[in-house]
């Protein structure tokens, strides 16, 4: 009984270093914010990191569509919910615009010209530039595909096929059903040349 003291201590402590550091995330700079999401997302918004998207270029409106997701759980990736956690509209808002400013550069993969060739053929009958525009650089909630890296291309296309990606329109959903591995890596391929 007598060394029962230390508990509520204890837990006095570490509730009071978690409230001193909420308001303080929520505050950060947009700077330091923007820095963080460097680490993972490219300095310039060009990922060079398998499987996370680039940023750069991306319709400000797609941005913040995404970043509302995140924050508020409906497309559930580790960490970005964290990172959006508790930041206002204008936060998100201010993060879109900052990225969609940034030139999109091309991701430095190798592209393979065959499977970009046979991607192409596909990309037509399967209208992806109704969307995403014949540029494929894409507008309003539609993202831009035009230099996106290959590998996150696939992830991504594989997991609307699968109805693996949480919060997913259901527009690609549609348009990816039945479309086999080979043909989702040649259209990736076909998108990134762009
Ligand atoms: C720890 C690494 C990491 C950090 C830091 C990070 N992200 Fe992400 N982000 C990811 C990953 C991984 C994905 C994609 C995951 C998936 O769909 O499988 C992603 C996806 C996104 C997307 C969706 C893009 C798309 O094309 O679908 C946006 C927008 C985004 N992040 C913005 C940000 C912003 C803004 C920050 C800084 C506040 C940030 N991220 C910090 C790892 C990170
Ligand atoms: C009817 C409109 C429509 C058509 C047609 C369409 N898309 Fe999409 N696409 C969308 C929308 C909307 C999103 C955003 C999905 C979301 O928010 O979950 C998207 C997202 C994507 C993404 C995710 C990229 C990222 O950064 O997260 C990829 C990859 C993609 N589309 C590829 C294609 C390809 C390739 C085609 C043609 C085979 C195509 N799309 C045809 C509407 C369309």
């Amino acid at each position: 009984m007598t060394r029962l003291w230390w508990r509520p201590l204890a837990l006095g402590l570490a509730a009071a270093a978690f409230f001193a550091g909420a308001p303080l995330a929520q505050t950060m700079p947009l700077a330091e914010r923007i820095k963080l999401c460097g680490a993972c997302h490219g300095e310039d918004g060009n990922s060079r990191t398998p499987n996370i998207p680039s940023l750069a270029g991306q319709p400000e409106f797609f941005l913040v569509n995404q970043l509302f997701l995140f924050r508020e759980g409906v497309r559930k990736v580790p960490g970005m919910s964290e990172l959006t956690a508790g930041l206002k509209d204008d936060d998100l808002v201010a993060l879109a615009k900052h990225f969609a400013a940034l030139e999109a550069k091309p991701s430095k993969e190798a592209i393979d010209p065959a499977s970009a060739k046979r991607g192409a053929a596909l990309a037509e009958p399967m209208r992806c530039a109704s969307c995403h525009l014949p540029s494929l650089t894409g507008q309003e909630q539609m993202p831009r595909l035009a230099k996106q890296r290959i590998d996150y291309l696939i992830h991504s296309m594989t997991q609307f096929r699968d109805d693996a990606r949480s919060g997913a329109d259901t527009q690609m959903s549609n348009v990816l059903i039945g479309v086999s591995d080979d043909d989702i890596a040649a259209l990736a391929h076909y998108a990134s040349s762009r």
